[in-house]
């Protein structure tokens, strides 16, 4: 658990598998200015394991408070006598949160799953197979970053993009998503989001800067995933991470600091670091529940209905077309 020293990283201590396509957007992060490396970087085996052991710490409200809110809200969380439906996840490698609306009796007939992780996919799909033997799983091996084809739907059928991920992507992203994910699930698309919601630092800071260190260690694997994977030879104990809130950009924003001054090489390239230079590895924006509906309407959807918890920490939004 969190306070175990046995999942930090160590500098090699996995076994070296050089990637390409990593080690080049290695290179151009690291040599921009300010620096900064892709979040999408994060989820490696560890890193995956780590964002999991995040979602269950006290300070990370996010996960508890989404999947209470579903839980209370029930069938209610779906578009007026929506039944034999098909669900769309975006980014489904994992059916936790889908499970709360596949539950439902009569509602979903199909569950269709979009998501780059293969392997994941494939062990989701065996695990519905087991508890939803009458569900038809339909994994989509792509990025819902670009543009989307979806097998073809029958029938109703409601987006899902649970998780606050949509704070992840820069609000143009999020907006060229929202209209993709719209054509997508056209005639009659309907949409159901989770997005965390502005609010005071002092709540946000410990929930992206845990006392435990899991946050840490996910920031910090960033760099041992970089000296396995791009063949670069980063000290990693001489970062430590941040967690930084940008009031004006709304956004949680996580750095890793360098302690010294320092020399960092990856092949073709010397990167140099000042002392207290950061590395920018992730934003995680947190709108009001209006800016969200406004980007959602630039997308071309229509708000339905909208939920928080009874703290107004977390949004639940239904859009229709
Ligand atoms: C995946 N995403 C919604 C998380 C977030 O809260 O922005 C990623 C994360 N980064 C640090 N902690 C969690």
């Amino acid at each position: 658990m969190p306070n175990d020293p046995g999942f930090l990283p160590r500098a090699g201590a996995a076994r070296s598998t050089l990637r390409p396509d990593i080690a080049a957007a290695a290179l151009k992060g690291l040599t921009s200015q300010p620096k900064t490396l892709p979040p999408s970087l994060f989820y490696d085996e560890l890193g995956c394991h780590l964002f999991y052991e995040i979602t269950k710490l006290p300070e990370y409200y996010l996960t508890r408070t989404e999947t209470a809110l579903m839980e209370r809200i029930g069938a209610e969380l779906l578009p007026p006598g929506m039944t034999h439906a098909t669900l769309v996840e975006f980014g489904g490698s994992e059916e936790t949160k889908a499970r709360y609306l596949l539950d439902l009796p009569g509602r979903f007939d199909r569950y269709i799953s979009v998501d780059v992780a293969e392997t994941a996919l494939t062990e989701m799909r065996k695990r519905l197979a087991q508890s939803h033997e009458w569900l038809e799983v339909v994994p989509v091996v792509a990025n819902f970053m670009h543009p989307l084809r979806l097998p073809p739907i029958d029938g109703p059928r409601l987006g899902f993009f649970p998780g606050s991920t949509i704070g992840n992507l820069e609000p143009s992203a999020a907006a060229a998503f929202l209209a993709s994910a719209r054509q997508a699930l056209e005639p009659s698309p309907w949409f159901l989001l989770g997005a965390d919601l502005r609010k005071s630092p002092d709540i946000l800071i410990p929930a992206y800067d845990d006392a435990a260190g899991v946050t840490a260690a996910f920031n910090r694997n960033l760099l041992v995933r970089l000296n396995r994977e791009a063949a670069a030879d980063f000290d990693v104990s001489a970062f430590r991470h941040r967690a930084v809130w940008n009031d004006g950009e709304s956004r949680i924003e996580m750095h890793l600091e360098s302690l010294r001054p320092q020399v960092v090489h990856l092949p073709g390239a010397t990167i140099r670091f000042a002392a207290g230079e950061t590395i920018h590895t992730e934003n995680s924006y947190k709108h009001t529940p209006e800016a969200l509906v406004s980007v959602a309407q630039s997308a071309g959807w229509r708000l339905h209905r909208r939920w928080t918890d009874d703290q107004g920490l977390f949004g639940v939004f239904l859009f229709g077309p």
